[in-house]
C-alpha cells in the first residue's frame, strides 16, 4: 500500500480515484476533479485506489491545508490508513501542521441523519489526534453555498497536538482564509471571525 501523486497514475486508474472522490461529496461541496489536480492530489493505492486526499500548502507558513479527504469504503479502516499515510507524508515534506474545515453538526436546519454523520466525522478526526480549534463564525466562501464551518488541525511533529490559541490561532485563521479561500486579513469576513473568536 502506498500514497501516490495523482499525476503519476495511468488514466484508467485515475478514473477510479475520481469515482471515489465524487461518491464522497455531494456536488455542492466539491470542485471539479480537474480543479483538484491543480493541488496536490494524493491517492492511497492498495492494488487499486482506495482513498483520496487533496492538499494545498498555506503559502510559506509551513502549514498545509487538507482540502478533501475521502475513503472509498466506510468503517473498514481505510480512512484511518489514509490519515496515517497523509500525515506521515506531509510531515516528511516539511509541513509542521495540517489544517482543514469540517461541517458543523450544530448548524441550523440540518436533519438528524446529517447531524449524526457530521458528529461521527469529527469523532474520527479527534481519535486520530486532531483538535477542534476554538474559532467561531468561520464562514469561508465555497461556491454557491456559504455555511459556517469548524476548523480542525493536527501538528505533524510526531507528538500530540497542543492547544492552538491566541496569536498562533489567529495566524491559522488568517492563513486559511487567505491561502485557501483568497480572503485577505482586512476583509470584513475575516475580521468578523477574528473578532467574535476573541482574537482581535
Ligand atoms: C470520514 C471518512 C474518511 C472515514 O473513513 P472510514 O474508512 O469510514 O473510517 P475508519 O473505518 O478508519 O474509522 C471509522 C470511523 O470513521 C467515521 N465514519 C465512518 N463512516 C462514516 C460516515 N459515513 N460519515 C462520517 N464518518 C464516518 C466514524 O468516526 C467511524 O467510527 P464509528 O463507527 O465509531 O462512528 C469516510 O467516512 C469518508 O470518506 N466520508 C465521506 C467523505 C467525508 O466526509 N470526508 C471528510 C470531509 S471533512
Amino acid at each position: 500500500m502506498k500514497l501516490v501523486d495523482a499525476g503519476e497514475l495511468a488514466p484508467e486508474v485515475l478514473e477510479r480515484a475520481r469515482a471515489i472522490y465524487e461518491a464522497g461529496f455531494p456536488p455542492h461541496l466539491r470542485s471539479s476533479f480537474d480543479n483538484l489536480l491543480r493541488d496536490h492530489t494524493a491517492v492511497l493505492v492498495d492494488g487499486e485506489p482506495i482513498a483520496v486526499a487533496v492538499l494545498r500548502p498555506l503559502a510559506d507558513t509551513g502549514w498545509v491545508f487538507l482540502r478533501y479527504f475521502v475513503a472509498g469504503s466506510r468503517g473498514q479502516g481505510v480512512g484511518t490508513l489514509l490519515w496515517q499515510h497523509v500525515t506521515r507524508a506531509m510531515g516528511e515534506a516539511g509541513h509542521t501542521r495540517m489544517v482543514y474545515d469540517v461541517e458543523d453538526p450544530a448548524e441550523r436546519s440540518v436533519d438528524p441523519d446529517e447531524v449524526s454523520v457530521r458528529k461521527r466525522r469529527i469523532g474520527f478526526y479527534l481519535r486520530q489526534g486532531a483538535r477542534l480549534l476554538p474559532v467561531r463564525e468561520f464562514v469561508p466562501p465555497q461556491g454557491e453555498v456559504v455555511q459556517p464551518m469548524l476548523l480542525m488541525a493536527v501538528d505533524l511533529g510526531g507528538g500530540p497536538t497542543a492547544p492552538i490559541v491566541d496569536a498562533d490561532l489567529r495566524a491559522v485563521v488568517e492563513a486559511v482564509y487567505e491561502h485557501r479561500y483568497g480572503l485577505v486579513a482586512d476583509d470584513p469576513v475575516v475580521w468578523r471571525t477574528i473578532e467574535v473568536s476573541g482574537l482581535a
